[in-house]
């Protein structure tokens, strides 16, 4: 360590020799988490502005969860999925009728999710629509982001995913976003399994379709014979202001993905969610995961759902939404610097003109120096995604505070 570093520097270089470089993070190193706020380890307050990529939606630590953490973990922890357990039938249950769907299928992460999802469509179109063998066709947009494996890299049309890493899974195909003109002909395709989307796309930088284009994809899924697969890892769990995003369109998906925001930040669950018809395709030991369904992880997310719930944090992301919108769009109107704004509930991003050399890189390290933590995303969009348990003035504290950086940029 080099004399007079600080403890944060120290730490800081000890990720840069022992880790891979595989993130560039921004440099702050936090140590304790509490509901909307973050704690470094020089005892610095900030505001978390992303929530873990929404992972945090209940807030750090959230009590309830912790409580049930930790009373399972004393109990029973992981059987694996080669005998029952005494909390997943009971999980199962609960998450199947929490959000209207037959059968669940409990995974880890949220890009094990989308495999999960895949399969499952490629499993369908083989059992039920009858594609012919190794024909199954999966189509994304353009824009989409699951994930960093091979799969979900190979859907991928951002070189930064996907460059260097070939050869690719075939049997997908990319359209535009919002297009459904554009997926109307990729579905035509007799051997199309299934569409997976976001509602809204969270890495590509909040884009947010037109109103209509969850129906519309909805109506040509119906159409075609393809499955509806909805990616909610980001967007659900009451993020943009529903409990679904899919939910501001009243539209059901054939598949849900869940994720992040499951275990409240407290550790990695990921379910599938859908109907007997495709969810029974899949026969014993066809698919599945050491950890996935775990007692720990089911006591967890059960928790975790109810607190979304209890704790009406789809009402607060929704009218807080409005107001966080309300208050960047005037400021964007009042500089130069942000040249737009968008999102749902407080699922939000604002896109940074460069100015003097300065990025959106560097605002978000002048945010940090006011207490306020936000990273950008494709170089020049800021997304904004507090924890979903964040009050009024809270919020207005950190309008303040982004006010402040922006006027100064
Ligand atoms: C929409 C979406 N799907 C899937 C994933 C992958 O989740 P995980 O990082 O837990 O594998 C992410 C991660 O950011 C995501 O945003």
């Amino acid at each position: 360590m080099v004399a007079n570093a600080t403890k944060s520097e120290y730490l800081m270089e000890l990720e840069e020799n022992y880790g891979a470089h595989n993130y560039h993070p921004i440099p702050v190193v936090l140590e304790r988490g509490e509901g909307v706020f973050v704690w470094d380890v020089e005892g610095k307050k900030y505001y978390d502005f992303l929530a873990a990529y929404s992972a945090v939606n209940q807030g750090h630590c959230h009590p309830r969860i912790i409580k049930a953490l930790t009373t399972q973990a004393q109990k029973l922890t992981l059987t694996s999925r080669a005998f029952y357990n005494s909390v997943l039938g009971e999980y199962e249950k609960f998450i199947t009728e929490y959000f209207g769907y037959d059968k669940v299928l409990p995974m880890n992460t949220g890009v094990e999710g989308g495999e999960t999802a895949l399969k499952l469509a490629r499993r369908w179109a083989y059992d039920v629509k009858g594609v012919p063998e190794n024909k199954a066709k999966i189509v994304f947009a353009n824009g989409n982001f699951w994930g960093r494996t091979l799969a979900a890299i190979s859907s991928s049309n951002d070189p930064s995913s996907y460059k260097g890493f070939g050869p690719y899974m075939p049997g997908y195909e990319l359209v535009d976003y919002n297009n459904l003109t554009a997926l109307e002909n990729a579905l035509k395709d007799p051997n199309t399994a299934a569409f997976m989307v976001e509602p809204i796309q969270g890495e590509a930088g909040v884009v947010v379709p037109d109103n209509g284009y969850l129906k519309g994809v909805r109506e040509l899924c119906n159409k075609y014979n393809v499955l509806f697969i909805a990616d909610e890892v980001q967007t659900g769990l009451c993020r943009t202001g529903k409990l679904l995003a899919c939910d501001h369109e009243q539209i059901k998906p054939d598949i849900l993905i869940l994720g992040k925001a499951l275990s409240g930040g407290t550790m990695p669950v990921a379910a599938i969610l859908a109907n007997n018809e495709i969810m029974l395709t899949i026969k014993p030991g066809e698919h599945g995961s050491t950890y996935g369904g775990n007692p720990l992880a089911c006591a967890v997310a059960m928790e975790a759902l109810k607190v979304l719930k209890e704790e009406k944090l789809a009402e607060n992301s929704e009218t807080l939404g409005v107001l966080f919108r309300a208050e960047m769009t005037k400021l964007m109107n009042e500089c130069s610097v942000i040249t737009a704004v968008r999102g749902k509930g407080l699922f939000n991003a604002i896109v940074i003109k460069e100015k003097n050399g300065k990025t959106a890189w560097d605002v978000c390290l002048e945010f940090a120096k006011n207490g306020l933590l936000a990273k950008p995303t494709h170089g020049d969009i800021i997304r904004f995604a507090p924890p979903l348990t964040i009050n009024k003035e809270q919020l207005l504290a950190c309008v303040e505070i982004i006010r402040k950086v922006i006027l100064a940029h």
